[in-house]
């Protein structure tokens, strides 16, 4: 279809039939099969048959048969043939799941996430899905939040590759014939990371300079990348709900960002006006979502009953449904399902798709490169398998895929203790409770062997939406678990599965090494087993800090310079900094260990100086030192040391991920230009200042304050 057909069809739909494209519902409303759809809100709403028949997208239903009989059902009753969206959540795999994006993160591949990403889309739309609700990219610094599993973390400058990696593996670049992509939806716009105190749904409130420099930059990443729809946000933007929010809806998405796509709302967003206080009525938060610029309503009913009374009452202009029409009926052409509104689904073609070895093999792959060796005393990688206990909550537990897999596998999801079939196996505990006979068991077993294998960590029961944590310690049970084996004087390796930074310190004491392995996903045990033998070489990094106490929340490396920054090393006490603990994590940003040992040296540039309209390049080698190939993520961090406004202590430009024979040496440079040096002025002007910056370059956020290079940033 041209533009001009699409404009042909709007004029011939009635006032009825073009609300019904802008409403959207959950799919337990289509089918028979009760649990198909999580529901994340509420469901209690007297919807009935007329509305679900005019409505032009479907929510969180998936499965070739299925959506083939309720697209053709769909089409027999509509008067002028529109077919459905079908929309769901596929966030980090459909039915082969991959890690959580934070531990997608942890890998710093944005090819590897672009290639897993497009496998993703290929499982989802011979599935019949049309449209993934990824990436989710908002920034997140407090892991009380649930949903810091979703993001690939605090960094707006990663954040910003993983965005773009995720819109270009899910869409591909020829989506209307390209049936194996489907459409991406960046969310949740804007600033959800932001929620006060770490409780979902909590309000946020920032400065325009912090939404703009450390929030913006990755949902700009989607939107430069093509991304097809943006959901709003559930909190307030500068206290006004992103679903009513016209200044950012209109103003800075559409009109300062030139996006022209879909914006849907979340879950029952809309509705939501009423208790934020902004709406006195559905009616109201209907007229005030539209006017702000919000094209789909999810789950609510403010839109199905109100849109058409209210242009009936000449209290909202048919012009405004009129746009967001064409958007939505522009996205179904895009996917070309006015042509074909299967998209040549087929159950063949599914079965031939789902689960194939290839996706398997690549589910690894992921699950091996995003867990992240955090403590390491000489124990790993282990040599032995027939002296080894494998103990723990977690070591028989196929909990791995993660909060939003909601079309994975788990009863199909191997364990640990399937896949490394121990001699010795205990569970020491149950998740989250103490169990005395269990835990002697465990005792009783571990002295048997010489080696300790612990896994704990907490389930996605835990995490993921509506699931905020004021205490973000691993259970009791399981920490008196290993205190109570480190008596028995053996080494202790552990392996943590969970889906937020946790606070380790009071763990970390008691055991040799610590392997954090998130919720690998499908591949998952394979990929630990992996690891634990050195068949693979831990190289992931931390995209989160990972606190020493929930009190230090929140705690992240791009910190702002303070007025009164504790000199190294001192306990003085007029400095900013806690009297009962230290100001660092315990796990740093852009940290991780390898089996290997780098060293970095020599950091170098071609010239001091950068004038404004150059390029200058720096340079550093790095060498492995040790005796087994690795993997080294080398990171550079810029710092603006005087600028007019305070400016983080340093910030992410760049990175690299090499592979490093064993004593080999590799330089690895960087480019470096003005445009890297620009931040928000206290007018909100982007640009950079003359002067002073400096460079480091290392293997983690904690840079090495003697190895930096002082540059010039020239202006003439
Ligand atoms: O996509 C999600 C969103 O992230 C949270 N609320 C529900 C939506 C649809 O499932």
């Amino acid at each position: 279809m041209n533009s001009e057909q699409i404009q042909q069809l709007i004029a011939e739909m009635t006032l009825e039939e073009k609300v019904g494209q802008l409403t959207q519902f959950a799919g337990v409303f289509y089918s028979t099969h009760e649990n198909d759809t999580p529901l994340t809100g509420r469901i209690d709403f007297p919807v009935n048959e007329t509305i679900i028949e005019a409505s032009g997208s479907v929510l969180g239903i998936a499965g070739a048969k299925k959506l083939i009989d309720i697209q053709e059902m769909h089409l027999q009753k509509s008067r002028l043939k529109i077919p459905l969206l079908f929309m769901a959540d596929v966030i980090n795999g459909y039915e082969t799941i991959f890690p959580i994006p934070l531990g997608l993160g942890s890998t710093w591949d944005p090819e590897l996430v672009e290639e897993l990403q497009a496998v993703s889309a290929k499982e989802a739309a011979s599935a019949g899905l049309h449209v993934s609700f990824a990436p989710m990219v908002d920034l997140v610094r407090d892991p009380r939040w649930g949903r810091v599993m979703e993001s690939t973390g605090e960094d707006p400058y990663l954040n910003e590759q993983f965005a773009e990696a995720t819109v270009r593996g899910l869409q591909g670049s020829d989506l209307l014939h390209n049936m194996d992509h489907i459409a991406a939806c960046v969310k949740h716009f804007a600033a959800y990371g932001a929620a006060e105190a770490g409780r979902d749904y909590n309000t946020v409130d920032l400065s325009e300079r912090e939404l703009r420099e450390m929030h913006m930059p990755a949902y700009i990443a989607a939107l430069n990348a093509g991304v097809k729809l943006v959901m709003t946000a559930f909190n307030t933007v500068h206290s006004i709900p992103a679903s009513a929010n016209t200044q950012l809806l209109r103003g800075m998405l559409r009109k300062e960002y030139g996006f022209d796509g879909v914006v849907i709302s979340d879950y029952g967003a809309v509705q939501e006006l009423i208790p934020h206080g902004v709406a006195e009525n559905e009616e109201e938060a209907a007229e005030k979502a539209l006017r702000a610029g919000v094209d789909i309503d999810m789950m609510s009913l403010c839109y199905a009953q109100s849109l058409s009374e209210l242009i009936h009452e000449k209290k909202l202009d048919e012009s405004l449904l009129d746009e967001a029409v064409e958007r939505i009926l522009q996205l179904k052409n895009d996917l070309g399902l006015f042509e074909d509104p299967y998209r040549a689904t087929s159950e063949e073609r599914e079965q031939a798709t789902l689960g194939h070895a290839s996706h398997k093999q690549l589910a690894r792959k992921a699950a091996e490169k995003s867990a992240v060796l955090l403590k390491n005393e000489n124990v790993l990688p282990l040599q032995d398998r027939e002296r080894l206990a494998l103990i723990g909550p977690y070591a028989d537990n196929n909990d791995l895929l993660g909060e939003w897999s909601i079309f994975g596998k788990m009863e199909d999801t191997a364990t640990l203790k399937d896949k490394l079939e121990p001699t010795f196996y205990a569970k020491g505990a149950e998740m989250y409770e103490r169990n005395q006979k269990l835990l002697d068991e465990a005792l009783h077993i571990a002295n048997q062997a010489d080696i300790i294998v612990l896994a704990l960590g907490e389930g996605r029961d835990r995490s993921g939406e509506g699931r905020s944590r004021a205490s973000i310690t691993l259970a009791p049970c399981q920490i008196e678990l290993a205190k109570k084996l480190k008596e028995l004087g053996k080494p202790i390796v552990v392996t943590l599965f969970n889906a937020r930074p946790l606070d380790l310190s009071e763990l970390e004491p008691y055991v040799d090494a610590i392997l954090e392995c998130w919720h690998p996903g499908s591949e998952g045990a394979a990929a630990i087993i992996n690891l634990l033998f050195g068949k693979a070489n831990p190289s992931g990094k931390l995209t989160m800090s990972f606190p020493r106490a929930t009190g230090q929340i929140p705690v992240y490396y791009n910190s702002y310079q303070t007025g009164r920054p504790l000199p190294a090393g001192s306990d003085e006490r007029f400095f900013s900094r806690y009297i009962d603990i230290a100001n660092e994590p315990l796990y740093p940003f852009g940290f991780g260990l390898s089996y290997a040992a780098f060293e970095y040296s020599q950091l170098r540039a071609t010239n001091l100086n950068l004038q404004k309209t150059e390029t200058l390049t720096v340079e550093v080698d790095v060498t492995n030192t040790s005796d087994v190939a690795g993997e080294e993520i080398v990171q550079l961090y810029l710092q603006d040391p005087v600028a007019e406004v305070v400016r983080p202590v340093k910030e992410l430009k760049g990175f690299k991920k090499i592979l490093l024979a064993p004593h080999e040496t590799k330089t690895i440079t960087f480019e470096i230009n003005e445009e890297m040096l620009r931040y928000h002025h206290s007018d909100l002007t982007y640009s950079s200042d003359p002067g002073t910056f400096f460079v480091y370059i290392n293997g983690s956020s904690k840079c090495d304050e003697a190895n930096k290079l002082e540059l010039q940033l020239i202006h003439s």
